[in-house]
C-alpha cells in the first residue's frame, strides 16, 4: 500500500515537474535533454529552461563570470546569439535577479535535414525494401520516418484507378539501420515511399514511386556444382538450385543466364539453360573451367542477379566408366583425330570456341560415323557372303566337273552361253 502511494507521489512529481517545463515555453527539442540547437552563422535564441516566460535572467558561459546578457535586455527568458560559430558550442548559465541558479543549456550546432537519398530494391515479388543515406551531413541527431501508401490501383479497363490509400508506416527493422521493409505488396502496383529525415532543425522528407516489378533482382542462384563427365573430356555438367529467398510458385519463376572460361582465359562464353542444369559441351580439355550463374524473373521482369561465386572444374581425363559397351573406345580414338583435324580448336590459342554453342559433339558425329561404317561393313559382308552361297548352291547343282580354282564360279557361265551375265 505504502509502496503504490508513493509510485503515486512520483509520478505526481513528474508530472508538475512537466508542467513547469513546459511552462518555461522552451521549446523541448528532440533529442537528448537540456541541448538546444542553432545553425552556424544564423542567429541562435537560447531558453532558460525552469522559469517562466518573460522572467529576466542574466546569462553567463559556464566557467566564466563574464556577464554575456543582462536582465535588462527586455528579451526575458532567452539569449540572442546573432550569428552562432562553432565557438559558441558548449554551456550557458541563466540565473534569475536573485542570483538563483535557474538552469544550464547546452548549444549545439548544426545543420536542418536534406532530403535522402532512397532507393528501394525487392529479392522476390512479394516483398521490397528501401534504403537510404543522408544526402548532407548535418552534425545533429537524426531520425526518419518512413512510410507508404500504395499509389495506383490499375482499374480492369485500364483507364480508372482508385484513390490511393494508406499511408502505412514502414517499418524499420532493426530500428537504425537505414531501411525499411513492405510486406506482402503487390506485383503490379505503384507505391509511393516516403522517408523523411528529421533532426531537432526541422524535416525534409523524399517521396520515390516504385513498382515491385521494376526493382526486382533476385539473388544469385544457390548450389553451384560443376562436375566432369567421365568419358567426355570437353564435357563439364553445371547444376544450381533457386536461391532460398525466392520460393518457387507457379506464377513467379526464374530463368538463368550461365557463364563459362576455361582457366587463364578472359572473356566468359554465355548460354540460357532451359533448367537448373546445363551440360558444357565445348569445354577445353585438361583446362579448369570457371563457372557463374545468374537469375531473373522468367517474365524479364526487374534485372539479372548479381553473379553467384564462381565454382571451378575441369573436365574428365579418365576413360568412360565399365558399364558403357566397348565400341566407345574406338571413338575416344578417333576423338582425338578430330580435335587434330579441327581447325577451330582452341586448345592452343585459348580463342573461344567460334561454333554454336549447341552444337552437336565431335564425339557424337563420330560414334554415328562409326556405326555407320560398321553397319555398311556388316551390310557388305552379308551380301558378300549372300552371293558366295548361291553362286556356291548355283554351281553345286550342276553336274559338271568339280573344279578347285578360285575363278571356277566363272568357268560355267562361259562354258554356257544361255546363262545370265553377272
Ligand atoms: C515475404 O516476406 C515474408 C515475411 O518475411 C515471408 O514469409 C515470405 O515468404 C516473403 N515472400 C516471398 C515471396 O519471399
Ligand atoms: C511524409 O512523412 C512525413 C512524416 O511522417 C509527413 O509529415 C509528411 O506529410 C509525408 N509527406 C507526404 C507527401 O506524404
Amino acid at each position: 500500500m505504502s509502496s503504490s502511494c508513493s509510485g503515486l507521489s512520483k509520478v505526481l512529481v513528474a508530472v508538475a515537474t512537466a508542467l513547469v517545463s513546459a511552462s518555461s515555453l522552451c521549446p523541448q527539442a528532440w533529442g537528448p535533454p537540456g541541448v538546444q540547437y542553432g545553425q552556424p552563422g544564423r542567429s541562435v535564441m537560447l531558453c532558460c529552461p525552469g522559469v517562466s516566460a518573460g522572467t529576466p535572467v542574466s546569462w553567463f558561459r559556464d566557467g566564466d563570470s563574464k556577464l554575456l546578457q543582462g536582465p535588462d535586455s527586455g528579451l526575458g527568458h532567452q539569449l540572442v546569439l546573432a550569428r552562432a560559430e562553432s565557438t559558441d558550442e558548449g554551456t550557458y548559465i541563466c540565473q534569475t535577479l536573485d542570483g538563483a541558479l535557474a538552469g544550464t543549456v547546452i548549444l549545439k550546432l548544426g545543420y536542418p535535414p536534406a532530403r535522402p537519398v532512397v532507393s528501394c530494391q525487392a529479392a522476390d515479388y512479394e516483398n521490397f525494401s528501401c534504403t537510404w543515406s543522408p544526402s548532407q551531413v548535418s552534425g545533429l541527431p537524426t531520425r526518419y520516418l518512413t512510410s507508404y501508401r500504395k499509389k495506383t490501383v490499375p482499374g480492369t479497363d485500364g483507364q480508372r484507378v482508385s484513390p490511393s490509400t494508406g499511408p502505412w508506416p514502414c517499418p524499420q527493422d532493426p530500428l537504425g539501420a537505414a531501411r525499411c521493409v513492405v510486406h506482402g505488396a503487390e506485383f503490379w502496383s505503384q507505391y509511393r515511399i516516403n522517408v523523411t529525415e528529421v533532426n531537432p532543425l526541422g524535416a525534409s522528407t523524399r517521396l520515390l514511386d516504385v513498382s515491385l516489378q521494376n526493382i526486382l533482382r533476385p539473388d544469385p542462384p544457390q548450389g553451384l556444382l560443376v562436375e566432369s563427365v567421365p568419358g567426355y573430356p570437353r564435357r563439364l555438367r553445371a547444376s544450381w538450385t533457386y536461391p532460398t529467398s525466392w520460393p518457387r510458385q507457379p506464377h513467379f519463376l526464374l530463368k538463368f543466364r550461365l557463364q563459362y572460361r576455361p582457366a587463364q582465359h578472359p572473356a566468359w562464353s554465355t548460354v540460357e539453360p532451359a533448367g537448373l542444369e546445363e551440360v558444357i559441351t565445348d569445354a577445353v580439355a585438361g583446362l579448369p573451367h570457371a563457372v557463374r550463374v545468374s537469375a531473373r524473373d522468367f517474365l524479364d521482369a526487374g534485372t539479372w542477379s548479381a553473379w553467384s561465386p564462381e565454382v571451378w572444374g575441369t573436365p574428365s581425363t579418365g576413360p568412360l566408366p565399365k558399364e558403357v559397351p566397348d565400341e566407345s573406345q574406338p571413338q575416344v580414338q578417333v576423338e582425338t583425330v578430330a580435335h587434330v583435324d579441327s581447325p577451330a580448336l582452341p586448345r592452343p590459342s585459348l580463342q573461344p570456341d567460334p561454333r554454336p554453342l549447341d552444337h552437336r559433339d565431335p564425339l557424337e558425329q563420330v560414334a554415328v560415323l562409326v556405326s555407320l561404317g560398321i553397319f555398311s561393313f556388316l551390310g557388305l559382308a552379308a551380301g558378300a557372303l549372300a552371293l558366295g552361297l548361291w553362286l556356291r548352291l548355283r554351281r553345286g547343282g550342276k553336274d559338271g566337273p568339280q573344279k578347285p580354282e578360285f575363278l571356277a564360279p566363272m568357268i560355267p557361265v562361259d562354258k554356257l552361253p544361255g546363262a545370265p551375265n553377272l
